[in-house]
């Protein structure tokens, strides 16, 4: 555990892995051009090898080193998004090691807008693939604590910093053919991309397909204790092994064990993946997560609570 940019960027200057904050959630990073260095990744996670890693820049000059083509959709969600909680999938460059990709001839690339992430990717002096720094299978890492608590013992350092501050995973849009399609929904909403190039859609993919993004198909985002969507409070039961997660008063906290009740839309997303720890550490049995409007941020917040309720 380090507060030291200089000394955690150290860590991957020489072939090593550390755990880093950006606006979204924690990233678990590695030299992108370091074959054994990015192997330690999915050691640590115990990330299965068909799940592609992000590479972080910190400058757009490090795009060319990573794609191969520049296609004119991604052009322009770089220029009006980056730095920010955006991803675009672009052909691979051949230098990228296959592992990286997980074997895929795409890669996703992001430039997080977090002060303290820049700082460090900046010190790193290349650009820096990571997962979400969280044990796989486990809700992605909102805090430093939450980091150490999935992978203490399995990586030589984490980068201290304040909460994430969108606490959800970043948009990831594929912008290899004419027409981008969002993969992920994320803090860029699809109303914003689509207000930068109309054609965008959401992926949804057909039952038993190939999945585009091979992430999607593995067991996320989800807590230990079994997740139940709710319209109110008052759909859910009350009791000692219960708890609640939603927008309003405090008032209809009373009678669950943990309860949040969050100010707004971003106020949820900001803490649900840390809620949903701190439930399993109070040996919690039943979520209850109230359900909100699927716009902006609403729709991020909606994929992320199916996915938890699902099972
Ligand atoms: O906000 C974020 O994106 C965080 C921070 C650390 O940047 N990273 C993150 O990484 O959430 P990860 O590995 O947990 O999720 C990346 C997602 C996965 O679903 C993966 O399958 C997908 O992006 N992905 C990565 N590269 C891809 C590619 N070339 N084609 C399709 N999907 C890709
Ligand atoms: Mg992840």
């Amino acid at each position: 555990m380090t507060q030291s940019i200089e000394r955690a960027a150290g860590f991957i200057r020489s072939g090593g892995i550390a755990a880093f904050p950006t606006e979204t959630v924690y990233g678990l990073g590695a030299a992108a051009f370091d074959d054994a260095a990015i192997r330690k990744i999915f050691t640590a996670k115990g990330r299965p090898a068909d799940n592609p890693l992000i590479a972080h820049i910190s400058s757009l000059s490090q795009i060319k080193l990573l794609a191969s083509q520049l296609t004119p959709c991604a052009y322009k969600f770089i220029l009006n998004f980056f730095p920010g909680p955006l991803t675009v999938i672009l052909p691979k460059h051949r230098a990228v090691p296959a592992i990286a990709t997980a074997g895929l001839d795409t890669i996703g690339i992001r430039m997080p807008a977090d002060e303290v992430a820049r700082e460090f990717l900046d010190a790193c002096a290349t650009p820096v693939v990571a997962p979400s720094a969280n044990r796989s299978g486990r809700p992605s890492p909102t805090t430093w604590q939450a980091v150490r608590d999935d992978l203490n013992g399995r990586i030589p350092c984490i980068l201290q910093s304040t909460a994430t501050h969108v606490g959800l995973e970043s948009t990831v849009v594929d912008c290899t053919g004419d027409i981008p399609l969002v993969l992920r929904a994320g803090a860029v909403t699809l109303e914003q991309l689509r207000d930068v190039v109309p054609a965008t859609r959401l992926h949804r993919p057909r039952a038993n397909a190939k999945p585009r993004s091979p992430g999607l198909k593995h067991r996320h985002y989800a807590p230990q204790a079994r997740v139940v969507l709710v319209a109110a409070p008052d759909d859910a039961r009350r009791g000692p092994t219960s708890a609640f997660i939603g927008i309003g008063s405090s008032q209809s906290a009373v009678g669950f064990a943990q309860a949040t009740m969050c100010r707004d839309v971003a106020d949820y997303a900001h803490f649900l993946f840390r809620f949903f720890r701190e439930c399993d550490a109070a040996g919690i049995k039943t979520i209850y997560c109230q359900t909100v409007p699927e716009d902006g941020l609403g729709a991020a917040l909606t994929d992320r609570l199916r996915r938890a309720a699902a099972r």
